[in-house]
């Protein structure tokens, strides 16, 4: 069963409060990991698994992400004039990535509502779901993967990452069983952000989805769940307990590289990961790092 998929939606209108301040007059998905803002790495994602249309869900405050992948010939202008070869392509860099789409989201119902204003957009072919708050290293691909089980076995694809039990309640939560495939399994049931000990397995659903359209309908008929929101989880419950409706939900096992840049400490780490693997800056860098932790991290007490 081949299916060709070529839009990605990614889910902006967040309120980045984890943030704040920084987030008070701009955008979460705005904020430099390193020099680039978090959510051009998940464009470049995107379009690294063929995925060259993407629709961005976004709401009030979320300008500066139209502009970042827009032209600024004023700027581009400044630096051509100074000779700035380098800088201008980095510049232009992200004007010809994709083709970028918005659509507001009005009000916040939750996830799932959000997933489901991309429906006039998407129309009746498969897609991608793509959220800003997950970095997923470029060398460990986990999109094209989940586009390959997508092709093979229809309906839905999640992606799995096993974690802590005692982390379980932060996430989505799966049920699954073995499939043929070593990292692919089939998702028997789903449940958000669990009550602690409650997870069906350590089993947690990061933010990468390919989706069947059918779940649209699913969406339109899902009442609010937790949080008093519309959860993208609820809806692939209901699909994953009846295949018939939209063909069955499998699972996709990652075990790469994955940052959540929506956590404060998490989104140190990925700098401080992807800094010192920089060509550029990771040599001197990564010499400051290890005098750093020598003299104040190993001199200081726990
Ligand atoms: C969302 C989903 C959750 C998933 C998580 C992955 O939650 O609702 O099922 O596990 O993303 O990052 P959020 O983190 O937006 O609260």
């Amino acid at each position: 069963m081949r299916s060709i998929i070529s839009k990605a939606v990614i889910p902006a209108a967040g309120l980045g409060t984890r943030f704040l301040p920084a987030t008070k007059a701009t955008p979460k998905e705005m904020l430099p990991v390193v020099d680039k803002p978090a959510i051009q790495y998940v464009v470049e994602e995107a379009v690294a698994a063929g995925l060259d249309d993407v629709l961005m869900i976004t709401g009030r405050n979320k300008r500066p992400l139209e502009d970042h992948f827009d032209r600024n010939y004023e700027l581009e202008s400044a630096l051509r004039r100074k000779g700035d070869a380098d800088r201008l392509a980095r510049v232009q860099e992200s004007t010809d990535l994709a083709t970028i789409h918005y659509v507001r989201q009005g009000d916040p119902r939750g996830l799932g509502h959000a997933v489901l204003c991309a429906a006039p957009h998407v129309g009746d072919q498969a897609f991608a779901v793509l959220l800003g708050d997950d970095l997923i290293d470029p060398r460990d691909p986990l999109l094209s993967r989940m586009i390959d089980v997508r092709a093979r076995h229809g309906g839905s694809v999640v992606a799995l990452l096993e974690v802590d039990p005692a982390q379980s309640h932060l996430y989505g939560c799966a049920a699954v069983e073995a499939t043929e495939e070593g990292d692919v399994v089939r998702v028997t049931g789903l449940v958000e952000k669990p009550a602690p000990g409650t997870a069906p397995s350590n089993y947690a659903v990061i933010g990468r989805y390919v989706l069947d359209p059918g779940l649209f309908d699913v969406l339109r008929r899902t009442e609010p769940g937790r949080g008093g929101e519309i959860q993208l989880t609820d809806a692939l419950q209901t699909q994953a307990v009846d295949e018939k409706i939209c063909g069955p939900v499998h699972g996709v096992l990652f075990r790469g590289r994955r940052y959540d840049t929506g956590d404060r400490s998490d989104y140190l780490r990925a700098i401080v990961r992807l800094a010192s693997e920089r060509e550029d800056l990771g040599p001197e860098f990564r010499g400051w790092l290890r005098e750093f932790v020598r003299d104040e991290i190993d001199g200081v007490a726990p």
